[in-house]
């Protein structure tokens, strides 16, 4: 299959030059269809390439469910008349399973009221939609490759925005260069070239990054972008961005001075500058529309985009916090000594232990038309903080 997106990749650099990061993302990951995401309805999981939250059980969901349903309240407090809930970046709809799963039992009024929109460019995943929802399909309003036009209620992402194509830059002793690909025989290269648009230099200074020559990295200009158009078409409520990244102050220093552009193919998970084969490029250019590309989220310029679109932040915590604050221990029923309860608790385990997702994974609450809450996903922050 990749030799094919090769093919076509390898032509567009002959006829039109090199391509941004971002260019070669966008067809290895989203071309119709031989892309990477356009072909199959679940990338993640044990037979797939990497796991998210949700592959590792219902857990996720259900304490997702809880934080949506208060929000379901504090919506319904402000004014907002019914109940949109809407899932970018849906895969193949397992997480709105999973919470819609948990809002039958544990928050009925949810189950009720949730308007379900599942947005997924991904048309073998949206093709998925209606049997992952199984008995559930009937919440289903809509299952479609962009956001709907105007939603009053919950918008939630879950891995998302690592996932949108990114623009990825490097220092040089002469200033700003982008990276590009181009072709070398039947293998693709990086290539170092002026910035495709002063775009990139503008969102460095906005947050008063100043690289050393030497420095490498990603600016992730679809991510702003998706936000803002997000932020642009809630007219009350709340988004809820789950994604692995950190604040710009971290992200653009030492540790991460290389970068944080991965690939990842059967778990297996080969950092940009890796050339784990020896066939003389990094991973992540080997095999297009056969492994995941991925960067980590800047959640500074999430932020700062998303005040710019009007939207207030209501909490910034790391998923850890969040999952505990929303009660993830609080199950009695989780402390028995059945199979069922093992499996529980090892997959609360692996979404809490630092090191596990919870550590890796940052969520990011934002508003608009709701006031400030108070929100339970931000509570075990305060508990901590008072003592
Ligand atoms: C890393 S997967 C995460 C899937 C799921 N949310 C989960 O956590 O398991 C990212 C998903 O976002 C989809 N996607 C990428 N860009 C998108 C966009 N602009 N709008 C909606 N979905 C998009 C991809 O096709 C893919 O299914």
């Amino acid at each position: 299959m990749s030799d094919a997106l090769r093919t076509l990749i390898a032509r567009r650099i002959r006829d039109r030059g090199p391509l941004t990061v971002a260019a070669f993302m966008e067809m290895a990951l989203y071309h119709p269809d031989l892309g990477y995401y356009a072909r199959a309805p679940r990338r993640t999981g044990r037979a797939g390439d990497f796991y998210t939250s949700v592959d590792v059980g219902p857990q996720f969901g259900a304490l997702l469910a809880a934080q949506i349903d208060e929000m379901r309240r504090l919506h319904a407090a402000a004014g907002g008349a019914g109940f949109d809930l809407v899932e970018a970046g849906a895969g193949n709809g397992q997480l709105a399973r999973d919470v819609l799963d948990a809002a039958e039992s544990a928050h009925p009024a949810l189950h009720a009221a949730a308007r379900l929109t599942l947005v997924e460019t991904s048309p073998a995943a949206r093709a998925a939609h209606p049997a992952t929802l199984g008995r559930h399909r009937d919440r289903l309003h809509a299952s479609t490759p962009a956001l709907p036009d105007r939603v009053s209620g919950v918008i939630v992402a879950n891995e998302l925005l690592d996932a949108l194509p990114t623009h990825a830059v490097t220092m040089t002793a002469d200033g700003l260069r982008e990276v590009y690909v181009d072709a070398d025989g039947g293998r693709f290269v990086e290539r170092a070239g002026p910035p495709s648009s002063p775009a990139l230099e503008r969102y460095l200074d906005r947050l008063g990054v100043t690289p050393r020559p030497g420095w490498r990295g990603e600016v992730n200009l679809a991510a702003v972008d998706w936000v803002r158009a997000a932020a642009r078409r809630l007219t009350r409520g709340f988004l809820v961005l789950v994604d692995y990244g950190h604040p710009a102050r971290e992200l653009y220093a030492g540790r991460h001075a290389s970068g944080t552009l991965t690939t990842f193919q059967r778990h297996l998970v080969d950092a940009a500058s890796a050339d784990p084969d020896g066939r003389g490029g990094p991973a992540w250019l080997a095999d297009p529309g056969d492994r995941d590309i991925t960067s980590h989220v800047d959640f500074t310029s999430i932020e700062l985009a998303a005040r710019d679109e009007g939207l207030e932040v209501l909490g910034s915590v790391d998923q850890t916090r969040f999952l505990l604050g929303l009660g993830a221990l609080d199950d009695p029923a989780a402390a028995a000594d059945t199979a069922g309860a093992l499996r529980h608790r090892l997959a609360l385990k692996t979404l809490l232990a630092p090191g596990g997702l919870g550590g890796t994974h940052r969520v990011l609450m934002l508003g608009k038309g709701v006031g400030r809450p108070a929100l339970k996903g931000c509570s075990f922050t305060w508990r901590e903080a008072a003592s």
